[in-house]
């Protein structure tokens, strides 16, 4: 059936629904990763790089290893995201979806800018060696591992969509690599180079600050907000509507924990000390399967899940 063959509804979307909510809320608050992020700010990373004193090429492609991986993330979800989108049937699923495709095309926008504008030309200037961000010396085998898994898992729905993989779909996608890896990153992120933000890390590292990264990161994690509520609603729905056994969903999170424990890892400098960010990150799992497995839990709204609490509560969906 077409939609214009399509009598079940008056009008064409349900603005009561939760999806068309967080449609309008994207539409709302969107961002240009050009324009928002000024010149200027992205001047003032390269300069407080650039005055380090005690840099090293070692910390330094820690640093931009980390940027190397978000990069990258962000471009496998940009792609793997649009088996979802062919095989969602409801108008209102596929507009926020389509919503989600765009803002992760623009998250690999800003990362690919900042490689440009702030890595490359920091590293000319310091006498480092200049390194791609596709470099293949910037991804452990457990990150790839992961986004392989990934990408398997949406691509089953073309050919088998069934609700429990749909379930795994989403247990991978938004709940995994959205939620639990990518908000930690990012969390772990703005502590280090914000400034003035509660420091997640209790070693004494010294790091710059920088405003142009935390500026584009603060959007993204924002829209991240979203599209991991979203992953949190329909998982909500396979498991207390569809009957999804949650045993699915709790061994595939379980499974892929290890791998990002393994992300979480990389790229750090030696001093560093990862314990917290693995903490907070199988935290945070733990969490996640509460809110899904306990019928009565409830999902924040839209409204909170985009909001960017102070660094002890980073991560919107808490
Ligand atoms: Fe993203
Ligand atoms: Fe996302």
């Amino acid at each position: 059936m077409t939609q214009v063959e399509d009598t079940s509804r008056e009008m064409r979307l349900d603005p009561d629904s939760f999806a068309q909510g967080y449609f309008k809320n994207a539409v709302y608050r969107h961002w240009d990763p050009y324009e928002d992020v000024p010149q200027e700010l992205l001047e003032r990373d390269r300069e407080n790089l650039l005055a380090q004193e005690e840099e090293s090429e070692e910390n330094y492609d820690a640093m931009r290893g980390s940027i190397a991986l978000f990069g990258a993330g962000e471009e496998a979800v940009t792609e793997d995201l649009m088996p979802l989108a062919l095989v969602l049937e409801d108008i209102n699923d596929q507009m926020f979806i389509s919503s989600q495709i765009y803002e992760e095309a623009k998250h690999t926008q800003f990362f690919d800018r900042y490689w440009r504008e702030v890595v490359n030309p920091v590293a000319e200037e310091r006498g480092y060696e200049v390194v791609a961000p596709t470099d293949q010396r910037w991804f452990p085998e457990g990150y790839v591992d992961l986004f392989d898994r990934t990408e398997a898992a949406m691509e089953r729905l073309l050919t088998d969509d069934t609700p429990e993989n749909r379930a795994k779909a989403y247990c991978h996608y938004h709940l995994v690599v959205e939620s639990v890896l990518a908000q930690t990153g990012y969390y772990g992120f703005t502590s280090r180079f914000g400034e003035g933000e509660a420091d997640v890390y209790e070693d004494d590292l010294e790091s710059p600050h920088l405003p142009g990264l935390v500026e584009g990161i603060n959007y993204i994690r924002s829209d991240e907000g979203r599209h991991v509520g979203f992953g949190m609603q329909k998982v909500r729905e396979l498991i207390h509507e569809r009957g999804v056994d949650e045993a699915v969903v709790q061994d595939t999170l379980q499974s892929l924990l290890p791998l990002i424990s393994e992300t979480v890892q990389a790229n750090q400098v030696e001093e560093a000390d990862p314990v917290p960010l693995v903490e907070y990150a199988s935290d945070k799992l733990s969490r996640r399967i509460d809110i899904l497995t306990d019928a009565d839990a409830e999902i924040p709204g839209v409204d909170e899940l985009v909001k960017l609490e102070d660094a002890d509560q980073p991560a919107a969906g808490d």
